[in-house]
C-alpha cells in the first residue's frame, strides 16, 4: 500500500491493489467515469480481477472512496496492455493517473515486461496528452476502431528495463 499525500494538488489518500471485494464500487465508478457508452460489463471486471496477467490497481481517498483505477493485462506476446485508466470527475487533474500508470510501468518491468501498448479514442485530447506526456509514442491511427465509429490511436512505450 503506497500513501499519497499532494499537498499542492489537494489529495491524500492511498494506492493499493483492486481486487474482486472491490468489484461493485469499481463497476459504479466505471459508470461515471465513462459516459459515452464505453463502460466496461461488470462480467468482464469479474474476469479481470481474477486474471493473474492483470496488474489492477486504485487510488483510494481519505474518505475511503474509490478515486481512480488502473487495469493492465500481459499479453500472451509478452507486451503490457493497457486496458482502463479512470478517474473520479471531482477526482481529475490532480495526478493521479499519472500516479496509477507509473505503478502499472513498475509493476510490469518487475515482471520483466519491455514494452506497453494503449489504444485511445482520437477525439479523447486529455488521455492522449496524459500518455504523451508519459512517454507513449502513437503508431497508428485506426479507423472506426469504436462500436460507435469512433476512430482509434495505437500507443506505444518502452519501458526501462533493470539490468
Ligand atoms: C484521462 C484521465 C484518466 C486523466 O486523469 P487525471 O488523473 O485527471 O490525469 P492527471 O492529473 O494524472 O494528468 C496528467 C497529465 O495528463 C494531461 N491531462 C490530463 N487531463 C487533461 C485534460 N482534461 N486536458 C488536457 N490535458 C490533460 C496533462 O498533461 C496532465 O498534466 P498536468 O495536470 O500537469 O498538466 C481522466 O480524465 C479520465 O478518467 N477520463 C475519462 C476516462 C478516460 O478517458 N480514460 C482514458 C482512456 S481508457
Amino acid at each position: 500500500m503506497q500513501a499519497i499525500n499532494h499537498y499542492s494538488k489537494a489529495f491524500k489518500g492511498l494506492m493499493r491493489p483492486l481486487i474482486l471485494s472491490d468489484l461493485n464500487e469499481l463497476w459504479q465508478l466505471d459508470l461515471r467515469v465513462f459516459l459515452d457508452g464505453e463502460v466496461y460489463e461488470r462480467e468482464t471486471f469479474r474476469f479481470l480481477l481474477t486474471n493473474p496477467k492483470v496488474i489492477a490497481r486504485q487510488i483510494r481517498s481519505e474518505y475511503d472512496e474509490m478515486a481512480a483505477f488502473g487495469i493492465a493485462q500481459i499479453e500472451d506476446t509478452g507486451q503490457g496492455h493497457i486496458t482502463a485508466i479512470g478517474v473520479a470527475p471531482e477526482y481529475r487533474r490532480r495526478g493521479l493517473a499519472r500516479l496509477l500508470l507509473h505503478e502499472i510501468e513498475r509493476s510490469l518491468v518487475a515482471r520483466g515486461i519491455s514494452s506497453i501498448k494503449l489504444e485511445v479514442r482520437a477525439n479523447n485530447d486529455a488521455a492522449q496528452q496524459l500518455y504523451e506526456q508519459l512517454g507513449y509514442i502513437t503508431t497508428q491511427r485506426m479507423g472506426k476502431y469504436y462500436s460507435n465509429g469512433d476512430d482509434g490511436y495505437s500507443m506505444v512505450k518502452l519501458l526501462e528495463t533493470f539490468d
